[in-house]
């Protein structure tokens, strides 16, 4: 455990470059903050002792473990008989036993006489007369009649037990209910982000052999209507697995429907009677496939079963978001996204939270949106992304500053390294200083949550995702393998089982075992890079295909751009590796500022930043600036497609999940 306390300095020395090819790193950063005494009087997990115990047991006896984790912590229609059967790289969790993710997440609390409880807080995008037109609440009663409607809906429809279903919706009550409902009967749900195209939906639907699509008439977004049932009929015309398009009537716009393939959502579900039961369905029955985008540029479906995901989703939520009976939790993220799945639906209902769900976009009507729905709505925990954050930032903090935000007792953030400046801000404008700050580290393929501080008990240092949730046993590996010591950067894998873990790449076992388990035998390699720090915290250091290699120092790209991003004027920067005849790479970054003018003195009070920063090894050969960087719709920043842009070469792979194409071609124009 660290001991120091609370300062606001931080110290920048070069770590000297090593042999065994593991990562320098660069970048110290020392700040530490504590929680408050009163936050840990009250928290989940309060004392370090706790924490010890947990992980301990978890460690190293892992059955005994998870047995009594999943039999206090999920309705077992059958119990199971073993708890964890690892013929790596393959596990099944909680072995013949039955149960179901819908009934745990919904009809667990009806039975326990909590239906009255509020499980969805609803607010859709558009505004009339400063107010938010469209809101609803649903209890746990009310989602339970809601959900066995729709899927009582799905069987009219001929859906049943391992049939996918793909799901093409805005972010609606009903876009969980039909998660849900599927998961009620067995049915797995394929979600796809309401922003992909037509081509990208096809491909999904074709590689998952999807027979229903559920979509709806348009969507609101940032005060337009886009219209999704066209875009899906685009795509239908190429996906010939699927049989029936169920339509949801949301904006009221003109939606085609083709006879004999299109329905109504308010004809097939809103009429039926709501007394359908959730299936016992086995432990490993598949509950849903999520497309993520992999190097090759052909999306994986990821593959995740009942019982352990949904273990995993509840219990890392509990932890993590240190839940109690009065909070109102807001995650930001889209169902499209792995975190909607874990942390809006799965985890936050299975542990009978009140979860508030937004339809639009942050800036519509004003950049305050977000601002407004907390004071409005007294939202307690918020989770959202660095990505976020940082326009937020961008956008000034007079947007901030108009509401009230003292409801507020935990941030988290999720998705990318959260640079420490960014950190700082959420910290001090959004946190007033006194809420606790959860960087979340986990994959789409993680399930859930895999590292993070215990927000009662971990003093958190800004940029680092800290300690390991119980159950989580990382290990960080060089080149050939070998576990380097501490404070040196290099991959990071996982080297025990745990209960939320992928189950697989949908059809496709060959690019699972060579993609995850080829590399460091028996561990599952999470593709990314990581340092762990002296105190036993985790630095994430970026994709492995992101460490640039300057003059045989190997560097990771987010501690180039942390330092970038803690310059007042630089709002968001992204850096890669170009060719370079002499250094081997040389480091180009992409920066996005607030007013400056895009000249040389401004590169070169850039350059000596950094240099003062961290360092004249990692000074950058060249900085572009740009109004915008290329980001993945869940806002990854495209790194492969800024290393084409430095390098002068025509862009090659996938751009499905590419936000904005016109960010690029603005790139190439510039400089
Ligand atoms: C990155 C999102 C640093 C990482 C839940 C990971 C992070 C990838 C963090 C997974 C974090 C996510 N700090 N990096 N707190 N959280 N990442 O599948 O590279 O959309 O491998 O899952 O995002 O992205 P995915």
């Amino acid at each position: 455990m660290p001991t120091a306390s609370a300062s606001e300095s931080s110290s920048n020395q070069p770590e000297s470059s090593n042999a065994s090819g593991s990562i320098d790193h660069v970048l110290v950063e020392e700040r530490l903050f504590h929680p408050s005494a009163e936050f840990t009087s009250k928290a989940v997990i309060s004392t370090e002792e706790q924490y010890e115990k947990l992980a301990t047991a978890a460690r190293e006896n892992p059955d005994e473990f998870w047995r009594a984790e999943a039999l206090e912590h999920l309705h077992w229609f059958e119990p199971f008989d073993t708890v964890c059967d690892w013929q790596p790289p393959h596990a099944k969790w909680f072995v013949n036993g039955k149960t179901n993710a819908c009934y745990n997440s919904v009809d667990a609390h009806v039975a326990a006489g909590r239906g009255d409880r509020t499980a969805i807080i609803w607010e859709g995008e558009p505004v009339e007369d400063g107010q938010p037109r469209d809101q609803r609440t649903l209890t746990y009663a009310e989602l339970q009649t809601e959900v066995a409607k729709c899927a009582e809906g799905l069987t009219q429809l001929g859906i049943g037990v391992g049939d996918v279903v793909s799901i093409y919706m805005p972010m609606t009550p009903e876009l969980a209910v039909a998660m849900l409902a599927c998961a009620r009967i067995g049915a797995i749900h394929s979600v796809i982000f309401a922003g992909f195209s037509a081509e990208s939906i096809a491909e999904r639907n074709n590689d998952a052999s999807a027979k229903l699509v559920i979509t709806s008439d348009g969507l609101y977004r940032r005060g337009k209507v886009l219209p999704l049932k066209a875009t899906v009929d685009e795509a239908l015309e190429k996906s010939p697995t699927v049989e029936k398009c169920l339509v949801l009537r949301r904006t009221g716009d003109d939606a085609p429907m083709q006879e004999g393939r299109d329905v109504w959502w308010h004809d097939v579900v809103e009429n039926q009677p709501g007394q359908m039961a959730a299936e016992p369905l086995d432990s490993e029955t598949p509950l849903f496939i999520l497309y993520t985008s992999g190097s090759t540029g052909k999306p994986k479906g990821i593959l995740h079963t009942t019982a352990g995901y949904n273990l995993w989703a509840k219990r890392t939520f509990e932890w993590v978001f240190d839940h109690r009976e009065d909070d109102i939790y807001w995650c930001t993220a889209d169902c499209g996204w792995i975190t909607g799945h874990s942390y809006i639906v799965y985890g936050p209902l299975s542990a009978g939270a009140t979860c508030l769900m937004y339809e639009g976009a942050p800036n519509f009507p004003a950049e305050d949106r977000f601002w407004d729905i907390v004071e409005r709505h007294k939202v307690s925990i918020l989770y959202t992304a660095p990505t976020a954050v940082r326009a937020f930032i961008k956008w000034g903090d007079e947007h901030v500053d108009k509401h009230d935000l003292s409801s507020l007792r935990l941030l988290g953030s999720v998705g990318e390294g959260i640079n420490p400046e960014a950190w700082m801000w959420y910290h001090k404008k959004i946190g007033g200083e006194k809420c606790p700050i959860v960087d979340t580290w986990w994959q789409t393929e993680t399930g859930g949550i895999m590292m993070s501080p215990l927000p009662g008990i971990t003093p958190t240092k800004p940029g680092s995702c800290t300690r390991p949730l119980p159950g989580v046993v990382p290990s960080i590996v060089d080149e050939l393998g070998n576990s380097v010591d501490s404070e040196h950067g290099g991959k990071l894998c996982i080297s025990q089982p745990w209960p939320g873990m992928l189950r697989g790449i949908y059809g496709d076992e060959e690019r699972f075992v060579e993609q995850y388990w080829s590399d460091v035998p028996d561990k599952y390699l999470t593709g990314d890079n990581a340092r762990c720090d002296t105190d036993g915290y985790y630095w994430i250091m970026g994709r492995i295909d992101d460490v640039i290699n300057v003059s045989g120092h190997r560097l990771s790209t987010i501690e180039v751009e942390s330092a970038l991003v803690s310059h007042p004027d630089v709002c968001e920067a992204a850096v890669v590796g170009r060719p370079h005849d002499l250094k081997g790479q040389a480091i180009a970054a992409f920066v996005t500022s607030n007013d400056r003018g895009h000249d040389d003195e401004f590169r070169n009070e850039l350059k000596q930043h950094v240099r003062k920063q961290i360092g004249a090894l990692a000074q950058p050969d060249d900085i572009r600036f740009t109004a915008a960087l290329p980001k993945t719709r869940s806002g990854k920043i495209m790194r492969r497609l800024l290393r084409d842009v430095a390098a002068g070469r025509e862009l090659v792979g996938d751009t499905s999940t590419l936000e904005d194409l016109s960010s690029l071609a603005k790139l190439r124009e510039e400089d």
